[in-house]
């Protein structure tokens, strides 16, 4: 029964779209089990190129079913935008589910991250603000609103009423700004709950099912390893774990049942939002690696911040996760680069740091140790042979196979899905 967790294992963006929807050809479930529609998958394949926010990347292949799992914050309007768009381009997705544990993200919790992140100035997270922190404080606090409860518009009427006396007193007590309306908010919800009730069940049992049968099920991680509440560069980063743990609670399976996990990580580093970057390359060539591999946030089309494969962050996140192999992707967006560097260590007042710090202003201060190699400067992206790589290539890879401390299986030579080198298969 092969369950495979897709990670996403820098900080974000990198490339867990693709890989997915290249790996879903064999899987019967695909399950999103973390975050919310701050994240933005890009699948390119044979019916054309998709922006996913909600929907898992496995949603194009009539054998699979998609599953929204327990972990994720749903945004219903953002969905039902998503599954009409899919619908327009003749993406079936009728075999699409929702768990019935997972919370809803409210119209309060965008206006509440709106004012939350204008009042912090310049110590702003630099959020999505698609009120992913605010729906994932209300569940651990436990006055989340859940998909279940749109199963019940009596339930809803209250859980609404109870949550929004208190978020409005907030926004008018502390921030000075108008109520919002239950009524308004209500009549929206039940709309939503009249669109998904019949999508929402207990996927839980689905996919005990699916393992009893021992069929393949890929969990589809969102965000990267670096923005994790606990081991990310706290408090830059987002609400919902992106681990391999958290491929397990955010679906409902157990970790006993994970058979394969998958790191994903770029040939190189990129982030978006604020927060300490090691790497980050702040001059003509992180322009360049930024035109050349159109590194501009999917949801946001914010520039993403570019600099070099830190081998500090990519180890600890192995180490932290697991990792049994690697995806390295985006490796065709260095093909132009004359020579390539890759930090092996960090130093702060000459003094070496060995492991990745738990405190973002401890890794402010760190400086890059860097070695480097010579680049291919060659096009890649019509290898489909690891052999077939051009050697200098070859050797970043094998450079960085040693440094993340697992083998690549899949390498990644542009977005299209056949663009992937395959070196193990995962199922
Ligand atoms: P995700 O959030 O991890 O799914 O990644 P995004 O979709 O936000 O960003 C990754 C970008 O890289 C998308 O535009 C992908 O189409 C693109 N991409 C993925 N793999 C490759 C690759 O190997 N080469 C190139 N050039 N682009 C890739
Ligand atoms: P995918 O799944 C890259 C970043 C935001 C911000 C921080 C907190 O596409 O890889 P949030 O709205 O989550 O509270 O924002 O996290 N962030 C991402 N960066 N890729 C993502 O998702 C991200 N999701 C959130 O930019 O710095
Ligand atoms: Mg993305």
């Amino acid at each position: 029964m092969p369950v495979a967790a897709v990670i996403g294992a820098q900080w974000g963006d990198e490339g867990k779209g693709k890989i997915v929807d290249m790996l879903a050809e064999k899987a019967k479930y695909v399950v999103r089990f973390s975050g919310g529609d701050n994240a933005g998958h890009t699948v390119v394949n044979p019916l054309g190129e998709f922006k996913l926010r909600l929907t898992p990347s496995g949603i194009f292949y009539p054998g699979a079913t998609s599953i929204i799992g327990n972990g994720v914050v749903i945004n219903p309007e953002v969905l039902i935008s998503e599954l009409e768009e899919l619908n327009s381009r003749n993406v079936d997705t009728s075999r699409l589910f929702i768990s019935d544990r997972a919370h809803l993200i409210m119209p309060y919790h965008i206006v509440l991250e709106g004012l939350e992140e204008d009042s912090l100035g310049g110590k702003a997270i630099g959020t999505t603000r698609k009120g992913i922190g605010p729906a994932y404080g209300d569940k651990v606090a436990r006055t989340g609103i859940r998909t279940g409860d749109l199963l019940d518009k009596e339930i809803l009427r209250e859980r609404l009423a109870l949550a929004l006396d208190y978020k409005n007193k907030i926004i008018t007590k502390v921030f000075g700004k108008e109520p919002l309306s239950f009524d308004e908010i209500y009549s929206q919800y039940c709309q939503y709950a009249d669109r998904f009730s019949p999508l929402i069940r207990d996927t839980t049992v689905m996919l005990a099912a699916a393992l009893d049968r021992n069929e393949p099920v890929l969990l589809e991680g969102a965000q990267g390893v670096l923005l994790d509440p606990d081991f990310g560069t706290y408090p830059y980063g987002t609400s919902s774990s992106p681990l391999a743990g958290n491929a397990c609670l955010g679906s409902g399976l157990g970790p006993g049942n994970l058979t394969h996990v998958l790191g994903v990580f770029k040939a190189f580093q990129t982030r978006v939002g604020a927060g300490p970057m090691p790497t980050e390359l702040k001059d003509d060539i992180g322009d360049a690696i930024r035109e050349y591999g159109q590194e501009y946030g999917t949801v946001t089309r914010r520039p993403r911040r570019c600099g070099w494969f830190d081998a500090v962050a990519a180890r600890f996140s192995t180490r932290i996760n697991g990792f049994n192999s690697a995806a390295i992707t985006r490796l065709d967006v260095l093909d132009k680069l004359p020579r390539i560097k890759i930090c092996t260590g960090y130093k702060i007042n000459g003094e070496k740091i060995e492991n990745f710090p738990a405190s973002a202003i401890t890794l402010e201060k760190c400086q890059p140790v860097y070695e480097e190699l010579p680049g291919w400067e060659k096009l890649t992206g019509n290898v489909r042979i690891y052999k077939e790589l051009p050697s200098k290539a070859q050797r970043y890879v094998k450079r960085l196979e040693e440094l993340i401390g697992c083998p690549a299986s899949l390498i990644s030579v542009g977005q299209r899905r056949e663009q992937t080198i395959v070196r193990k298969s995962i199922f």
